[in-house]
């Protein structure tokens, strides 16, 4: 089965490439580029021996998906591709409405009019906001506290609203949690452009010598020891978790948290690293990062029971896998 994937060279895009080709589908990929780099192709070839279709086209241009479909025998869409920094998108809030609702607009057009109906959607826990209470269940309210966030919200309502008007439609939404780790190859990883907004990329290049110092958020939020708490899960877990709603029965519209139902602090995160990797982390407290929550981390009874969704790696994984990308690719 052919199934395009947009976005598929970016992080969590290409580790679900893999784990799609390892499944033995057939993956034509659409990337613009923009947050993502070509060589990543080679490492997929590298890590599956298999080749992969790939399109440099940007989704605001509606003809060049018409192309992709003229061309290739799609059957399912996994829809990655977005603008995802939370702070740039408080700075150019126009560009992420237009980008991300736009490129999906138009992907969502093409898909009806080849009576494709199958798509994956990349959403984020973000879209739940300051939870009521722990752990966070699918049915929970939905608020968000930045534009980047909004645009996931306003994608899952323009879902809902396109299966309410065409129910041959089969939808599934995953609000993943806090994607952290790299492939154990050490070939694939997070490599976001310039300085790292997210707290494991900027660990690793404290650890590398490349950032000096590791600014923590704030530590006297109401946790176990005052720093955030978040859900990690293992981009591999996640990736899967792709394949698995590709081969869920159930059809319609679906939503499932993927995380690990574990919450982790920021300083159990570091400790954990230092643990791991011996290499000592040098920190230091600042002020609360505007719009963070105190905590946050995931209800996966869902994902578990419909999905057959069973996160396999731990923290230590995870920080030991980050620590191995970057040990491997010295420019980054
Ligand atoms: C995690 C914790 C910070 C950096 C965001 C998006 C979410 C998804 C993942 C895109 C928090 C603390 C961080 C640092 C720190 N992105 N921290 N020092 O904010 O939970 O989620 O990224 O899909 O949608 O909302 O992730 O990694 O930025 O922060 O202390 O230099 O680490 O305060 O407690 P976040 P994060």
């Amino acid at each position: 089965m052919k199934v395009l994937v947009t976005g598929g060279l970016g992080y969590i895009g290409s580790h679900t490439v893999v784990d799609l080709l390892n499944e033995n589908y057939e993956v034509v990929i659409i990337d613009n580029l923009v947050n993502s780099k070509i060589d990543v192709l080679d490492k997929i070839k590298k890590i599956t021996g298999k080749d992969v279709t790939f399109y440099e086209y940007d989704l605001c241009e509606k003809e060049k998906i018409e192309d992709v479909f003229k061309k290739e025998d799609i059957k399912a869409v996994i829809h990655f591709a977005g603008l995802k920094a939370v702070g740039e998108s408080v700075l150019k809030p126009l560009m992420y409405y237009k980008n991300n609702l736009m490129s999906t607009i138009n992907l969502l057009e093409v898909m009806k009019d080849f009576n494709v109906k199958k798509i994956v959607f990349s959403s984020s826990a973000t879209v739940y906001g300051e939870p009521k209470s722990l752990p966070i269940y699918e049915d929970f309210p939905l608020s968000t506290t930045n534009p980047y966030g909004s645009t996931k919200l306003m994608i899952e309502n323009i879902l809902e609203d396109l299966y309410k008007s065409d129910n041959s439609f089969d939808i599934t939404i995953l609000r993943y949690f806090n994607p952290i780790g790299s492939h154990k190859s050490g070939l694939l990883g997070e490599n976001p452009n310039g300085i790292p907004n997210n707290l494991m990329p900027y660990i690793v290049r404290v650890a590398t010598g490349k950032l000096k110092i590791l600014s923590i958020f704030g530590n006297d939020y109401d946790t176990v020891d005052g720093t955030g708490v978040r859900d990690y899960i293992h981009v591999l877990d996640l990736a899967h978790g792709h394949v698995l709603a590709l081969k869920n029965p159930k059809t319609g519209l679906k939503i499932y948290n993927l995380g690990t139902g574990l919450g982790t602090s920021v300083l159990e995160l570091v400790t954990t690293f230092e643990k791991v990797t011996g290499v000592k982390i040098n920190k230091q407290f600042v002020e609360r990062r505007k719009g963070d929550v105190a905590a946050c981390y995931a209800a996966i009874n869902k994902a578990k029971e419909e999905l057959g969704f069973a996160p396999k790696y731990n923290i230590s994984d995870m920080c030991q896998d980050s620590y191995n990308y970057v040990k491997k690719n010295k420019d980054i």
